[in-house]
């Protein structure tokens, strides 16, 4: 990657009578950031900035998010125009490679993840250790956190070609793993990859189908899936993201990384949230409870939140709930799920949420995770594997950042310092004195 980081001025700071001045360099869109490298070395201090509210960890081209505005571009693509006019794998190439690609190069592209869908046979082995009931996202972690053990030839992060191996194999292989911890949870046959079929039917037949009979997948529910996958394939620099950059700045090899962002995600406050969304409308039943949940997400000494609602970067409605909206009512028709209650409830609860003067003193607003339950349950999928999907389309984010990270010239190892505020220094006491 070329770094674009321009100069544009200057900022001042006065810290124990000593003014020091660090750079300031633009944004194509968004905050400008302080280069506040040379603090510690000229000032002995360290900033302070727990959760990094206001810390830009790296340079990056990938995702841009407006969070005052909703807006959230792919490589500048607004996501809204992604999602409706675009497809999983072309929007895929465009975030990892950063280009829209024409024909050729898609074809070259559909065709190199097609051939690398198939697992190791002896990768299944793994699956036989779980319980079935183990959950599909501990099954994730362990799985793709192996394979580096199987693909020796793409974990040296310096080779260009292994690079692109293992970025294929991860992209590839994830649907796979994923369906396979699916039909493990169901004590159902593992279904192999079908080359004919795009990215998101192969991964709904490899989930749905039985070798008892044919399967045919839904267009339309493929369509909406894909959708989904688009929705959420990347996402800046959030905690699963982060974790995985983290991860790779150490040198680690990309499966290892990825089973880290995997765990990560896993997180109620992250990725798990669209399975805690559903639980908590599930929990909520009918419309007429939503006052009390309501006043139990206002109330401080109640560690209950609104699944689904708030984000750390999007102080307006979050644009990707605004396209999961549609699709859930497009969804819910295709299956013929009139009257889906949860949906009801989830509209209401949206409603006089976006009403409520705490909410909206506080910005609160639905993100990704409030609709995508509902859709993903009209799908077929348990509530279990919600998460697992948005490690499947979260993986190409993973991986385009985690090249990102690998090909950047200001890129070390990540390794944050403290405030210590623990015992002073003080000798050893033998057992007899204490
Ligand atoms: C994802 O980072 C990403 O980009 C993530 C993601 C991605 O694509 O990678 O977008 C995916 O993780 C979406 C978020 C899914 N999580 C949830 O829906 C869980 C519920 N949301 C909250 O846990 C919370 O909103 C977070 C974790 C999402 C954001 O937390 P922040 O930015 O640290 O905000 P905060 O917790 O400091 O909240 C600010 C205030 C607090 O009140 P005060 O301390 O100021 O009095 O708002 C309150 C919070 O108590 N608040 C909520 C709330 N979310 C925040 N109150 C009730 N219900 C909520 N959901």
């Amino acid at each position: 990657m070329n770094s674009e980081l321009k100069n544009v001025g200057a900022a001042k700071l006065s810290l124990a009578g000593e003014a020091h001045e660090f750079p300031v360099f633009k944004a194509t869109h968004g905050p400008d950031v302080i280069d506040i490298r040379r603090l510690f070395g000229e000032s002995g201090a360290f900033t302070f900035d727990p959760g990094f509210t206001s810390t830009a960890s790296c340079e990056s081209k990938i995702t841009f998010i407006d969070g005052d505005e909703g807006v959230l571009l792919y490589r500048g693509y607004p996501i809204d125009q992604l999602a409706e006019d675009s497809n999983f794998l072309e929007v895929a190439y465009l975030v990892v490679y950063g280009e829209l690609p024409d024909r050729d190069t898609l074809d070259t592209f559909e065709t190199s993840i097609t051939r690398h869908s198939m697992v190791h046979e002896q990768l299944k082995n793994f699956y036989n250790g779980f319980r079935r009931d183990a959950h599909p996202m501990a099954i994730m972690v362990g799985v793709v956190g192996a394979l580096s053990a199987f693909y020796h030839d793409s974990t040296d992060i310096a080779d260009p070609h292994q690079r692109l191996i293992a970025s294929h194999r991860m992209l590839s292989k994830m649907p796979t793993i994923a369906a396979m911890a699916y039909k493990y949870s169901m004590g159902q046959p593992f279904v192999f990859p079908d080359n004919a079929l795009d990215y998101t039917s192969n991964f709904i037949r490899m989930c749905f189908a039985v070798p008892a009979e044919p399967y045919e997948v839904d267009p339309v529910l493929s369509s909406a899936l894909d959708k989904i996958f688009i929705l959420h394939m990347d996402h800046e620099q959030n905690a699963s993201t982060s974790t995985v950059r983290l991860a790779g700045s150490s040198g680690a090899n990309p499966f290892a990384c990825i089973a880290a962002g995997i765990a990560s995600l896993w997180g109620p406050a992250h990725g798990g949230a669209n399975e805690a969304a559903l639980n908590m409308l599930e929990e909520i039943g009918t419309i007429d409870r939503i006052p009390e949940f309501i006043n139990r997400a206002k109330d401080k000494d109640d560690p209950f939140r609104l699944m689904g609602f708030g984000h750390r970067v999007y102080k307006n409605y979050d644009p990707r709930a605004k396209v999961l909206r549609k699709a859930c009512h497009e969804v819910l028709d295709a299956v013929g799920i009139r009257d889906e209650p949860l949906l009801k409830v989830a509209m209401e609860l949206e409603r006089i949420a976006l009403e409520d003067e705490y909410f909206i003193e506080k910005k609160l607003y639905p993100n990704v995770d409030f609709y995508s339950g509902i859709t993903l349950r009209a799908l077929g999928f348990p509530t279990t594997m919600f998460t697992v999907l948005f490690a499947v389309a979260r993986t190409v984010g993973w991986i385009a950042q985690w090249l990102e990270m690998v090909l950047d010239p200001n890129q070390k190892i990540g390794r944050p310092r403290q405030i210590y505020t623990g015992a002073p220094k003080r000798d050893y006491m033998p057992i007899e004195q204490r």
